[in-house]
């Protein structure tokens, strides 16, 4: 058995907080979860890890991101969507062509992931078998668990990325035949999205979907012009969700990006269909594409989940991911008429974390039976406050400022992939 000591703040539920101060969590020896100890036990001979005076948080799920823009982090926030996709993101996903590049640039997203304390991931490769190969393998290396999509797209992506529909699912199945290797990541089918694909190729990904018990993810309703267009190309569906349910790729558990323009009627088909949302606030901040009306998807029983959506997000920070969908809920609060109410610390923190962890079967919060997914902060060195700050307020400040400097151990599935308790304490200055 191992013990892990520190200030434990868990979401087992929307809205939720559990704070334990000089908490324990005890693990078995393959890290799995045994108990969360309210109280340190005194004789305890097992191997301890003693993180006191820190915080042990969740680590982060990131439901959408897409590993070949990595590159392109933090330029590019000129144009919207469907200007943006062409100037700056095809260009840059056409590299992976280039297994060196590949295997050069996954190799750093796949550490930043974890020294940002983010350990599940929903992921986009681009439409390069080889280079998905190259990614998976460098995020099993690192230590992060999930799943990854070679991308289908077989129209509209120009020249350099486009694959012949016949090309698109002959490569999706070689993928599938070599994913048996990776034990903790896993392959989803990803069809980029309805513009990108064709019927004959959303039909073959259903088909396969169905036959192989694969889950799907894409986006939809993210920008206007881009709704425009998918009504355009499907004028039999009334609405963007259609032309995924027409294929057989609209079911339980589908990842769908985005929904910021989602009404009541799409968000019924979301909740009906058991799709999950992934809400992307840096993106679409980013993008101008809109702010997504998350407080009524949650009103509605949604099952609502967090991406960075790297590069239209600029920040891979799982604490960035959390805190901008406050910042994003805030914006919703007045353009909205409703004025809904904005997203608290609590249930933010709860997006980002249990409620991303729960698609990979996880439970809720710091559950007995899962395998441990955390991160450890130091939080000691921030500027001086004028009084002691209760472990809820020093969660609120760790998600707004921390970095990966503050970020001193990572478990992932059961394994320390990231110990730092050793190096120098953080120093912050005002
Ligand atoms: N829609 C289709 N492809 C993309 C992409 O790469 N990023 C975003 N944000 N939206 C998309
Ligand atoms: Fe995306």
């Amino acid at each position: 058995m191992k013990l892990l000591k520190g200030d434990i703040v868990h979401a087992p539920a929307l809205g939720a907080l559990e704070t334990i101060p000089d908490g324990a969590l005890l693990l078995d020896d393959d890290g799995t979860i045994c108990e969360v100890l309210h109280e340190q036990p005194q004789d305890f001979d097992g191997e301890v890890f003693d993180c006191t005076g820190k915080l042990i948080m969740q680590s982060f799920a990131d439901m959408h991101l897409h590993a070949p823009q990595f590159p392109n982090v933090g330029t590019g926030m000129d144009l919207p969507l469907l200007d943006w996709l062409k100037a700056y993101t095809f260009p840059v996903e056409a590299k992976f062509a280039d297994l060196s590049y590949a295997r050069r640039v996954y190799r750093r997203l796949a550490r930043d992931l974890i020294a940002n304390g983010t350990t599940r991931v929903c992921m986009f490769s681009s439409l390069h078998t080889d280079a998905t190969l190259v990614l998976m393998e460098e995020l099993e290396r690192a230590g992060v668990t999930g799943f990854v999509g070679k991308v289908n797209m077989d129209r509209n992506g120009g020249e350099n990325l486009q694959e012949t529909t016949e090309e698109s699912i002959r490569e999706t199945l070689r993928w599938l035949a070599e994913c048996s290797r990776f034990t903790r990541i896993k392959p989803i089918l990803t069809p980029r999205f309805t513009p990108a694909c064709t019927d004959e190729l959303m039909a073959a990904l259903g088909k396969i979907s169905a036959e192989k018990g694969l889950y799907v993810q894409s986006h939809l309703s993210e920008n206007l012009d881009e709704i425009a267009w998918v009504r355009e190309l499907h004028p039999d569906c009334a609405q963007y969700w259609e032309s995924y349910d027409k294929f057989g790729l609209w079911k339980d558990r589908t990842i769908m990006a985005h929904c910021v323009h989602s009404d009541a009627r799409e968000r019924s088909a979301i909740r009906q269909a058991g799709v999950v949302v992934a809400h992307c606030p840096d993106s679409n901040i980013n993008l101008c594409s809109g702010i997504a009306p998350v407080r009524q998807m949650l009103n509605e029983g949604l099952w609502v989940t967090l991406g960075s959506d790297i590069a239209a997000g600029s920040s891979l920070s799982g604490s960035q991911m959390v805190t901008m969908s406050i910042r994003a809920s805030k914006i919703r609060r007045f353009t909205d008429p409703e004025k809904p109410a904005f997203l608290t610390v609590p249930e933010a923190y709860y997006l980002g974390t249990t409620s991303g962890h729960r698609y990979f079967g996880a439970g809720n919060g710091f559950a007995a039976g899962d395998r441990l997914h955390a991160v450890v902060v130091d939080d000691r060195d921030f500027t001086e406050t004028p009084r002691a700050l209760s472990l809820s307020e020093r969660l609120e400040r760790a998600l707004y400022t921390m970095t990966a400097a503050n970020v001193c151990a990572v478990w992932s599935e059961g394994r320390l992939v990231l110990d730092r308790r050793t190096a120098a304490p953080v120093r912050k200055t005002a």
